[in-house]
């Protein structure tokens, strides 16, 4: 038996990861000895309620109140309580003691990142996050370190299980979102509030995490242009299958040339539901799966595929974290820092090019198709491919219109600068011959 060091673990928080981080450093303790080179001894878990139900039976002797004193004396704090205060507290004088820290709170890291990294700077102690985005997918590691050598390009990431579970059931079963949204409540997969889900406040926190190690950049979470699914419909469902698409909530994050106001180089980050092709590898993430596309300049296109949350798919993120923070100490020397030297400007929505599918009510009758070509001219966007549908449901007689009978528009568009594209629906919603523009949708993953 080796008498390895011993690290004292602090865990703050025993909800759904932190219980099952919990009982595998219990459980496997002598495996996670072998692999990190030092016994890591849980010296205690902080938690608001001492008699809370858990969904890991805890030794009692090890639960806490108070977390501050935890912290004290700890080599490795493991924060998995979530929100932003008393969390960042508790980090920061972890940090402050000399102490590397593991988290999976995007919330904090999208709203506090640099003043945490600043702190573990000062020390020379670590911070650990891969928990923070997908899950139980490496994704932080993978860009961090695997591609450190490499430029990144791209990222289209599906990295909320909660909207995707929602979207593709919606496109499986042709299901209302409200009766799905119940079931994923029921389910545990949504919270009992589901804003900071379904009105992508998550997935924007995770695009800031993931676009600030792409991009070298610090991205703050108010540069993430973000879209909730809410007015994603049904029919808008249909209607991207019948053209050979699935919706998709998508955080995307983009390298752009000669768009900087100061440099050449700027970076677009956002998220919102998008069209992808049902060839594209992003459209068989079913269920609760998360994903993340990368596209690098020498190593060309990645794509990791996985749980994105879940207790203990979390916590094996966490325990590699752990192991990794033990190691460094073990080792001693600083731990890596932040790379933010790049600095990229983000740029505003209007400024990216995509391409996207408008769909539009309008009258049939004699040039009408013209004229909507006329003012997608006018805006400097070129239509790709046109649809035509006769609607079924005829409007009210003496109306010119219902008397012309109403036909249903699908226009794709090749790519077009979104500030023309948002400037030319809103022409085409005041023209006459449009009696309603049904949805615009961008198109990702080409
Ligand atoms: P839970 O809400 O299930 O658990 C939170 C835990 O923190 C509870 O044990 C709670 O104590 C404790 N806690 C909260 N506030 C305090 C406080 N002020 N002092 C002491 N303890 C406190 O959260 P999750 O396990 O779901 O998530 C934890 C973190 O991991 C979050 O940042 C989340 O975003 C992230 N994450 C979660 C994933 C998931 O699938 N759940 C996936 C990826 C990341 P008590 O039990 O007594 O109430
Ligand atoms: N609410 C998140 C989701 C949990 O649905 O993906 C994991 O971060």
């Amino acid at each position: 038996m080796i008498d390895y060091r011993r690290l004292r673990i602090a865990l703050l928080g025993a909800g759904s990861v932190g219980s099952q981080v919990a009982r595998l450093l219990l459980e496997h303790a002598d495996e996670l000895a072998d692999r990190s080179g030092a016994a890591l001894e849980l010296a205690g878990i902080a938690v608001r309620d001492l008699d809370a139900p858990r969904d890991v039976e805890l030794p009692r002797e090890l639960l806490t109140t108070d977390a501050e004193t935890l912290i004290v004396g700890s080599d490795i704090v493991i924060e998995l309580m979530g929100g932003i205060e008393p969390a960042r507290e508790y980090l920061l004088q972890a940090l402050n003691s000399g102490a590397d820290v593991v988290t999976g709170n995007k919330a904090l890291l999208a709203t506090h990142g640099a003043e945490i990294f600043d702190a573990a700077d000062q020390v020379g102690a670590s911070v650990s996050y891969e928990a923070a985005v997908a899950g139980a997918i490496p994704i932080i590691r993978p860009l961090r370190d695997s591609l450190a050598g490499d430029r990144v390009d791209r990222i289209v990431g599906i990295v909320n299980g909660t909207t995707n579970y929602i979207l593709d059931r919606m496109d499986v079963e042709g299901a209302e979102m409200a009766d799905i949204l119940a079931d994923a409540q029921r389910l545990g997969y949504a919270e009992a509030d589901p804003t900071g889900d379904v009105e992508g406040h998550d997935a924007a926190q995770k695009a800031a995490i993931l676009a600030s190690l792409a991009f070298h950049t610090t991205v703050p979470l108010e540069a993430v242009h973000r879209e909730g699914i809410t007015g994603v419909t049904k029919q808008m469902m249909d209607a991207a299958r019948h053209a050979g698409y699935v919706i998709k909530m998508v955080a995307v994050c983009e390298r752009l040339t000669g768009r900087g106001e100061a440099s050449d180089e700027a970076i677009s980050v956002r998220v919102y539901p998008a069209l992808i092709r049902r060839e594209h590898p992003l459209a068989s993430v079913h269920g609760v799966n998360n994903a993340v596309f990368v596209q690098a300049e020498a190593a060309g296109n990645l794509m990791f595929y996985g749980a994105g949350a879940g207790g203990v798919q979390t916590a094996s993120a966490v325990l590699g974290d752990v192991v990794s923070a033990a190691r460094r100490h073990i080792a001693g020397g600083a731990g890596v820092g932040e790379s933010t030297r790049a600095n990229l400007p983000t740029v505003d929505i209007g400024q990216v090019v995509t391409r996207y599918q408008i769909t539009l009510e309008v009258d049939d009758r004699p040039g009408v198709l013209a004229r909507v070509a006329g003012i997608l001219s006018d805006g400097r966007v070129s239509i790709a491919t046109v649809e035509q549908t006769l609607e079924q449901t005829p409007g009210q007689p003496g109306d010119d219109a219902a008397e012309a009978g109403s036909a249903r528009l699908v226009i794709g568009t090749h790519k077009a600068l979104e500030q023309d594209l948002s400037e030319t629906v809103a022409r085409l919603a005041d023209d006459d011959v449009v009696e309603r523009v049904v949805s615009v949708l961008r198109v990702e993953g080409d």
